[in-house]
């Protein structure tokens, strides 16, 4: 269970302007089903061209419907220029704040506003998805312009706070080489990763397990915690590495592929490429 704040819980049990506007002068969905949480935003402007009425409906946790609750009412009255101003970091200080690994919630409720106002401008009166930039994180639909624009509005600078904004590098995590990348140019750094994990050629035994327990605790829990899920280091046997699976991932139908292209993977690229995991058998 989330640790959510009084008014997190308050707008998620009892949420603000749910529902659809009948013809709409904008329209905006963010997010799809496949990944997850999906919001659709419409609202209706009054003759001074302030929103007038705004209603969201969503498929998504208590964070996504307590932020687009709370967004709805930051939103009404508001001109579109200043409807457009508002961010997700506004919208998470109005809820007196999220869990990190939610904020994605806010994100997505920012973004369907934006893709209303933009689709009311265009007048094309059918939902926008924007999709500008170039797509980073196949899995989740992510573009490398959506990635800068969390890693500089909320002044992040590691892969797993970008995976908690926008879901990028939260899949099969292939993106995650290209997410620091960004980050590095944006934050003006050098590869933190690679030069914070270093290792000498040759490793004891003693500082092969030290690296995969910090492996583990920096590049895997965070993620798979993401989910609900979490991972212990069980032993290690010469180039053998055997993991249990905890929370949510232990259920996992999709566990053997965690296993091989999120665990053994980034084993492989920090300690050592003849690294082979396997699950405890209990
Ligand atoms: S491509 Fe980004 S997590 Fe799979």
């Amino acid at each position: 269970m989330w640790d959510y704040n009084p008014k997190v819980m308050e707008y998620f049990l009892y949420p603000k302007n749910v529902g659809e506007i009948e013809n709409p002068d904008g329209v905006g969905e963010e997010g799809s089903l496949a990944c997850g949480d999906m919001l659709k935003l419409t609202f209706k402007l009054d003759k001074d061209g302030r929103i007038a009425d705004v209603k969201f409906k969503t498929f998504g946790c208590a964070s996504a419907i307590a932020s687009s609750s709370v967004m709805t009412e930051m939103v009404k009255g508001l001109t579109l220029d200043e409807a457009e101003k508002i961010t997700n970091k506004d919208i998470v200080d109005k809820l007196g704040g999220l869990p990190e690994q939610k904020m994605h919630c806010s994100v997505m409720g920012m973004e369907a506003l934006h893709a209303a106002i933009a689709n009311y401008r265009t007048g094309k009166g059918k939902p926008t998805k924007k999709a500008e930039g170039k797509i980073v994180c196949t899995c989740f639909g992510v573009t490398d312009k959506e990635i800068e624009k969390v890693i500089i509005e909320n002044d992040i600078d590691t892969v797993e706070q970008v995976t908690n904004y926008c879901k990028a590098g939260g899949g099969c995590g292939s993106c995650r080489g290209e997410i620091q990348q960004i980050i590095d140019r944006i934050c003006g750094k050098k590869d933190k990763v690679t030069e914070t994990h270093t290792h000498p050629k040759k490793l004891t035994n003693l500082q092969k397990i030290q690296l995969i327990q910090r492996t583990i605790a920096e590049q895997v829990r965070p993620l798979l915690k993401t989910h609900g899920g979490d991972i212990d280091l069980i032993d290690v046997e010469g180039s053998k590495v055997i993991v249990a699976f905890r929370g949510m991932c232990s259920q996992c139908p999709t566990a053997e592929f965690t296993i091989k292209d999120v665990v053994e993977a980034r084993l492989r690229e920090f300690v050592s490429e003849d690294i082979i995991v396997e699950e405890q058998i209990v």
